[in-house]
This record gives structure tokens, sequence and C-alpha cells, in this order.
């Protein structure tokens, strides 16, 4: 796939600030902000302004050097001690993806390294620019290295939202899609809803329309019949968190999916970079997993949909286990049927 049909940005350094796709609002609305002020990108992040887990390790890399800015110009050598909170606010954001933290360890390692007295601006900014094109650098290539597990010309299924809108650029799973698409491997690309917030029925379907590549939008519940039906060869998701032994938190609904998938001898593929990988979680089970507001769950575009009086349950995400994942893909490399073993042979 060319460059031309990867256009979309969703998180970009403008010099006054980050400027973000605000993605509550698409696909009706096409809305851009430009934040400036290291509060503003918690905030961005925690109501999903900006989501996707290597979106908001990049939008928070970028508060980092809004932050050091503002402290740097209130507290001149002081700066270094103002700004921790600000880091601390940062990480507090969202919970489950560990990229926001990763990309915040990478900008914390650079503010030990600068003297008091000096101006950290330009030295944080290069890292930060740095995190977001390693970033897309790295999507495509794991979408080089998912199309060759790709034998044929396929029907994929994808979960949630995993493209640029998600990521630096490109995409982890839709990445894949991407360039599988542009490879003439898959002939058909059906996305799920993704209830409650809808990322596969606004966003995916946008993102991928926008590319020039057909899609066909399902209701949640439709995926276990359709991998029944045969259309379907792979299921490829995206992830948030990944332990050490393989096990995946992704958005909600993807354990279902991976489920239904080894029932109907449909292969599922997870695509994300080796930022989302937690070495010091030896398995899914202690991955924290965010609860959203019921109002999600209890609305649709703004109107109710429930009986007054009735609650939500609202996990963010779920986790599949590692036994029931084919392949993880990451920039480095590809581990089939994942385990602890596996894992650690590839990443050493
Ligand atoms: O709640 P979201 O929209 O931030 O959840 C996003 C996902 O679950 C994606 O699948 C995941 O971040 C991988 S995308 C690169």
């Amino acid at each position: 796939m060319s460059a031309e049909h990867d256009q979309i940005r969703a998180v970009a350094w403008t010099g006054a600030g980050v400027r973000l796709l605000d993605q509550r609002r698409l696909p009706q609305e096409e809305i851009y902000w430009t934040i400036a002020c290291v509060s503003d990108v918690a905030q961005a992040i925690t109501k999903m302004v900006v989501r996707g887990a290597p979106a908001i390790g990049i939008a928070a890399a970028y508060g980092v050097v809004l932050a050091a800015r503002a402290r740097f110009s209130e507290a001149g050598s002081g700066w270094k001690q103002l700004l921790e909170a600000d880091l601390c606010d940062l990480e507090a954001a969202r919970p489950t993806a560990i990229n926001l933290a990763w990309a915040l360890a990478r900008m914390q390692a650079i503010i030990q390294g600068l003297p008091d007295h000096r101006d950290p601006e330009s030295a944080l900014l290069v890292e930060a620019r740095c995190i977001h094109e390693e970033d897309i650098a790295a999507n495509r290539r794991m979408g080089e290295l998912g199309t060759t597990l790709i034998e044929g010309s396929v029907g994929v299924l994808t979960h949630c939202n995993t493209g640029s809108l998600a990521t630096g650029g490109f995409g982890t799973a839709l990445g894949v899609i991407r360039h599988a698409y542009g490879k003439g491997r898959i002939e058909k690309v059906f996305a799920d809803e993704t209830r409650p917030w809808l990322q596969g029925a606004r966003l995916t379907t946008w993102e991928l329309l926008r590319d020039g590549i057909p899609v066909v939008l399902i209701a949640d519940s439709v995926a276990p019949y359709l991998l029944g039906q045969g259309e379907v060869q792979w299921v490829i998701v995206g992830a948030d968190r990944i332990a050490a032994n393989g096990d995946t938190a992704n958005k909600i609904g993807s354990y279902g999916l991976a489920v239904a998938a080894r029932y109907h001898n449909v292969r599922f593929m997870v695509v994300a970079p080796t930022s989302t990988i937690d070495w010091n979680l030896s398995d899914g089970t202690r991955i924290p997993i965010e609860q959203r507001p019921p109002e999600e769950v209890l609305t649709l575009g703004g109107k109710a949909i429930a009986a007054v009086g009735a609650e939500a349950y609202n996990p963010a995400f779920d986790v599949i286990p590692a036994h029931l994942i084919d392949a993880i893909v990451t920039e480095r490399g590809v581990v089939r049927r994942p385990t602890h073993e596996r894992m650690k042979a590839l990443f050493g």
C-alpha cells in the first residue's frame, strides 16, 4: 500500500502544542484541537479524544514536552521537581495500555540526564518525536510480517480500531490489513462495531474507507455466527498490554472472539509493537482492567437506551489467554503459539 493510502494522523506536534483529532466526534465531524497544557493532554486521554494504546503513549510524550516548557518558565532550575506531578497525572490518565507508562519512562530517562539549569524542551521534543516515528516504522514492519502469515486471499475480521487513529500512523492490526490488502491477500474485511464506544463502527469504517478499503460492519453478536460460516480465515486484533507469557489484554470482546475463533478453526493474530509487552507481569491475571462510566452502556449517541434505574457494568478490556492466540506479530518478529519460553526466545 503506497504512502498516499496512509494520510491520517490523529496525533501531531505543531510547536504551539499537540494537535489531536477528536475521536469522540468521528465520523460525523473531523475536529482537531491543539492542546498547549499538560493537564489538558491528560484529560484528552481519559476522555478518549485520543485513544488506542500507542497513540496515548505518543500524546503523553508530547504532553511531557508541554509540561517541561511550562515548568521551566515557572521555576527555572527547579523544573524537574515540579514536573514529577505532571508525569504522575499523565500516567494515571488510563490504566490498561502499558504504552503510556512505557513512553513516560523513556521521557523520564531523558529528564534524568538533563542538567537542572538547561531548558529541557528541545531534548524532550527530540525524544517524543523519536517515539512517534519509531511507532510508525514498527507498524509498517508489522504490516509486512503479519502479511507473510496470510496465505491466499482471505476474509478477515477485526475488532475495535487499531489503525492510524490508534497509533502514530498506519496501525497495528489495521496496518497488517492495509498491507495485506495492498498485496492482494485480503478479499473481505469485516469490522465489529465494538460496543459500547463503537470504535469499529465509527472509526475503523471511517479509516478504511478513507484509504479505499471496503469494509463490512457487523454487530458484535454476529461474530461467532460469521466465524462459523467459513468466510473468515483470520481474526486480527491489536493489544493494550501483553504479559510475558503472551496473555493479551485488548478491547472488551476480544476474549470472546478468540474463543469463537478457536471453536471454528479460524486463526487468531495479535499485532502489537514491543512497547506493548509488560515483562513485569508473568501472565495476564494481574493486568489492570479499566472500568469506564456506566453511561457509555446506558446511552447510545447521547440518548438513553435502558430503563431508568438500570445499572451497567463496563469493563473496557478483557484478556485473551495465550493458548487461544496463533501468532503475536511485533516489529521484532513473530511468536507463534505464544508461551513464556517462546516469547523469551524471540526477545531474549
Ligand atoms: O479504549 P481504546 O479505544 O483506547 O482501546 C483501544 C484498543 O483496545 C486497541 O485494540 C488497542 O489499543 C490496540 S490498537 C493499536
